[in-house]
């Protein structure tokens, strides 16, 4: 209809926690309603539903008590049924492309190419002498209508998917100047997935999920310092349980994210055989793990680049008192899928 601007929630569904945005239709986006529902553990899987009614429940819950004004969503996807790829294939117009990409999806998919939905975006028209750029993304159709039937269930109708190496991008774009020549590294730190995103000059050099997150670290302190799920899942947060020394926890902490540095730096070893001399130049870091102390400094150390937070909220009016009681510093890591996906509304 004329004029009329249409939004949608952003929902992305985590292993440990569902979280839904909702901003405000047209170009300035004012964050109306936000809300954040534990996920039973093991419910989700590397990005597989295993528990359907435990997603339910934890979705149902923030339908029922928010209070959205819209019932169109846009679905945040990752995990092992969701390969992101950046190609190259002979240069044509979009309509063939589209027509010709599921055969030269076929050479990069590890799943039987008619069992899965394609989509792709050319990045790069001119590459080479007649050849462009395309990402191409493949998700498994099972995924895709395992999640399409439990939003039926819920009553929400999904308008979008996308996935969240995107999502996290579309906040970065949104929020951050992006320099053409520039190489970014987003890292979005879940509590069982990472995934890391490496851009350069507004499109994705590489994306890939890391099945390592605030779960190894909370387990490891199990482990290793005798906590319970509880205390270890608050010394993550750095709340030390009394009588407990800094030090025990020290070690572990020093474990986990030199792992997690390992795992960053294996997704960006493709630069130096690719792209010959390219280094990434800062990171930015999201997700309920980015929040861990320290997390942030060891990285720097680690890489002598800068990294930061990043906020979704930086180019979004919201009123201050919608973060009461948490903070707009614990709720911007932890909302940016929601926040990019969100974002895909008018
Ligand atoms: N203040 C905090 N400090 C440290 N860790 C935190 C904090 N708040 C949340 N976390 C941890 O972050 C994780 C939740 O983050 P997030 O919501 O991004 O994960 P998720 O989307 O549920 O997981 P995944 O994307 O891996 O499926 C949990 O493991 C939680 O323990
Ligand atoms: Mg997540």
């Amino acid at each position: 209809m004329f004029g009329r601007k249409k939004k949608v929630l952003g929902l992305d569904i985590g292993s440990s926690q569902t979280k839904i945005v909702e901003l405000s239709a047209g170009k300035s986006k004012k964050l109306l309603n936000f809300g954040i529902s534990k996920v039973l553990p093991d419910a989700i899987v590397e990005g597989e539903i295993i528990d359907r009614e435990a997603v339910l429940d934890s979705v149902r819950t923030l339908i029922e008590t928010k209070g959205f004004s819209t019932k169109d969503v846009v679905l945040g996807i990752a995990g092992r049924d969701v390969i992101i790829k950046r190609i190259t294939m002979d240069r044509m117009s979009e309509a063939d492309t589209r027509e010709q990409i599921k055969w030269e999806a076929e050479q990069y998919v590890p799943f039987d190419i008619n069992e899965v939905s394609l989509d792709f975006d050319v990045v790069n028209p001119n590459f080479g002498d007649n050849q462009q750029e395309v990402i191409l993304v493949a998700a498994k159709n099972e995924l895709i209508n395992n999640l399409t039937s439990l939003l039926k269930d819920l009553n929400l109708t999904p308008i979008i998917i996308d996935t969240t190496a995107f999502a996290v991008q579309h906040v970065y774009e949104r929020n951050y100047e992006v320099v053409t020549d520039e190489i970014i590294c987003l890292i979005h730190l879940g509590a069982g997935m990472t995934v890391i995103n490496v851009i350069k000059g507004g499109s994705s050099l590489s994306a890939r999920d890391v099945y390592y997150g605030v779960n190894a670290y909370i387990s490891k302190l199990q482990k290793e310092v005798g906590f319970n799920y509880e205390d270890a899942a608050n010394a993550a947060k750095g709340t030390v349980p009394p009588g407990v020394s800094q030090d025990s926890i020290q070690g572990v902490f020093e474990s986990f994210v030199s792992d997690l540095g390992t795992h960053i730096e294996r997704s960006l070893q493709f630069l130096s055989t690719v792209t010959g001399e390219e280094k990434v130049s800062r990171m930015y870091i999201s997700g309920g793990g980015s929040l861990i102390p320290n997390l942030t400094d060891y990285l720097k150390r680690r890489f002598g680049i800068p990294i930061e937070a990043l906020n979704p909220f930086k180019n979004i009016i919201y009123d201050p008192n919608i973060f009461v009681p948490m903070g707009a510093d614990v709720a911007g890591p932890i909302l940016a899928q929601a926040v990019g996906l969100a974002l895909r509304g008018e």
